[in-house]
């Protein structure tokens, strides 16, 4: 669905992309891991367009993409949360989805006027609120809920979106863990032909989700396997997952 080919990206003498060769496969449940500041979140921007690489390139099935906006990605069907979250936050988490389903079915603009009176906008929007659990909340202006809530209603915008690769940076950051399980349930519940990244300090939830790990170090890929063959890698342990199964 997505791969690179030689994508480099330097910030002044800091290489934080170095020659990266990724595949992301269609229906992947796919991780990346790696200490803080290896390049995680730079490879993700790098993937949906908000940085440009210095060298090498990004292809969505097959096509180049690498200089592509990142809206225009967007419509081809790659979707992202971010680390730290981005939402209208003075609208409630309803109109917040109904924005998201009308710019994916093009009638944002209409939109605009009082939000939401279109009976398959509103309908989408229940059908992922129900996924994420936030009926409950579905008036409340998002600026209100607790962080953790806040994730959710991310998620269910990407979802929103009808992706077919779906990027999820840290998507369990801030939510307590008794709520993550929701998390968990709505990426399981996702159709299976859409490809999932997930960066994920919280390696049950990376062990549980994932069938292919790739782990980048200092902005290179230092190992990429399946989930035992990561386990048992014995340098990764060293320069990563040792001290992270510790936590
Ligand atoms: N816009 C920027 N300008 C300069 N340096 C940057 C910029 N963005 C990121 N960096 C640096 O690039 C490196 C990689 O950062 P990045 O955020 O991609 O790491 P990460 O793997 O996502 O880390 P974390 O696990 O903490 O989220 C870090 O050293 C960071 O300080
Ligand atoms: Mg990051």
């Amino acid at each position: 669905m997505l791969e690179t080919r030689g994508l480099c990206k330097s910030f002044g003498a800091l290489e934080v992309a170095r020659e990266i060769d990724f595949r992301l496969e269609r229906g992947a449940r796919h991780a990346l891991i790696g200490p803080n500041g290896a390049g995680k979140t730079t490879f993700v921007n790098l993937l949906t367009g908000v940085l440009l690489p210095s060298r090498g390139n990004v292809l969505l099935e097959g096509e180049d993409v690498t200089t592509l906006a990142q809206a225009k990605r967007v419509k081809r069907g790659i979707a992202r949360t971010f680390q730290i979250n981005q939402l209208f936050r003075g609208l409630t988490v309803q109109e917040n989805l109904c924005i998201a389903v009308s710019e994916r079915l093009g009638v944002g603009g209409a939109m605009l006027r009082p939000a939401g009176k279109r009976a398959d906008v509103i309908d989408e929007a229940s059908r992922l609120m129900e996924i994420l659990k936030l009926g409950e909340d579905a008036g409340r202006r998002v600026v209100e809920l607790p962080y953790g809530r806040q994730r959710l209603v991310e998620l269910a915008i990407a979802l929103g979106l009808n992706p077919r690769v779906l990027l999820l940076d840290e998507p369990a950051a801030g939510i307590p863990s008794a709520e993550s399980h929701i998390l968990l349930d709505a990426i399981a519940t996702l159709p299976k032909d859409i490809a999932v990244l997930i960066i994920e300090h919280d390696m049950d939830l990376v062990f549980r989700f994932a069938d292919r790990i790739t782990v980048l170090v200092s902005g290179a890929i230092f190992a990429e396997g399946t989930p035992a063959e990561i386990a048992a890698n014995r340098e990764v342990r060293a320069v990563y997952l040792g001290s992270a199964l510790d936590a």
